[in-house]
């Protein structure tokens, strides 16, 4: 990704595509109340370019504005789903920069409980297919291979952080081994590699939300991210998480980035503190706060 080029295209792109939106949804201005836009985490360039129209749209048209986080925005998409949706909440964001377990509080607020010592869970799955010779981004097309391979051919290791943390390094470097120590490799295999991997790191997330879930149990779990499109996480999430909790996947277009959930995020955070005063600014290193 190159910074310049990326925020260049959403200055190129956001007003068409906030056209667009507005005409699909068959909205006009004088039906909105607010505008919600992204403060952070992510390319600052982005990020100038997102929060200075935002803001703007709100000045030109009288309304009030709120900078809420990406990231807590991953999991308030949730609420999309399940409009109900309120603390305490555990929550799973794996992306490609993120692999964080949350706890969203009763007073409002959202804890990091656990994070990532090295790769992210999307990380490890583009870096991991690479490997296997697939094209990026890496984690729909291990997905997609995985569906005709064995997920016991190959017994990774599962990542051994500590406590509630993540580590997708080992399993990556273990695959790596894996492919060299073949001379070639046949595309059964191919499927085979991709379906052991995926299955490492889709145990390895859901020990440690089963972890987090038995130390101090949450009525309802909340997934999010890129990788909570993952079709076999999804499906062991069920299996394991579904029966002592509520459990809230959304569907797969509101779990990778998308501007629905950023909505959902405005939802949540006007009623805990209102509107914010502008001007404020881009916050690439921003948090769940
Ligand atoms: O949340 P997201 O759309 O963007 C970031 O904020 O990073 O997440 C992108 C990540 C990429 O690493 C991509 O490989 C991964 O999500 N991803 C998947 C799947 N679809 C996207 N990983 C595993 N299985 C998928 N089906
Ligand atoms: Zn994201």
């Amino acid at each position: 990704m190159v910074p310049e080029i990326a925020a260049r295209a959403h200055l190129q792109t956001l007003v068409p595509v906030i056209e667009r939106a507005m005409e699909n949804a068959g909205t006009r201005w004088e039906q909105v109340d607010g505008v919600a836009v992204t403060r952070g985490p992510g390319l600052v360039g982005c990020l100038l370019v997102g929060v200075n129209l935002g803001q703007a749209i709100a000045w030109a048209r009288k309304l009030p504005v709120i900078g809420v986080s990406h990231l807590a925005a991953h999991v308030f998409a949730g609420l999309l789903e399940e409009p109900d949706l309120h603390p305490p909440v555990l929550g799973l964001v794996v992306s490609g920069g993120h692999s964080d377990l949350v706890r969203w509080q009763q007073d409002g607020g959202i804890a990091v409980i656990g994070r990532t010592l090295d790769d992210a869970a999307g990380e490890a799955f583009d870096k991991g297919a690479r490997v296997l010779g697939l094209p990026f981004p890496g984690g729909p097309a291990i997905d997609a291979l995985a569906a005709t391979g064995d997920p016991r051919a190959v017994r990774f290791p599962r990542p051994r952080a500590p406590g509630l943390d993540f580590s997708f390094s080992g399993v990556k470097t273990a695959l790596l081994y894996e492919v060299r120590k073949r001379r070639s490799i046949s595309d059964q295999a191919r499927a085979d590699l991709a379906a052991s991997y995926q299955e490492a790191i889709v145990d390895a997330l859901l020990q440690r939300v089963e972890a987090a879930q038995a130390a101090d149990p949450a009525p309802t779990i909340v997934l999010g991210g890129g990788v909570a499109r993952n079709r076999r996480l999804r499906e062991a999430a069920g299996a394991r998480l579904g029966k002592a909790a509520r459990l809230v996947i959304p569907a797969p277009e509101l779990c990778t980035d998308n501007a629905a959930m950023i909505g959902a995020a405005a939802l949540i955070e006007w009623d805990r503190r209102g509107p914010d005063p502008a001007p404020f600014d881009a916050d690439p290193s921003l948090g769940f706060a």
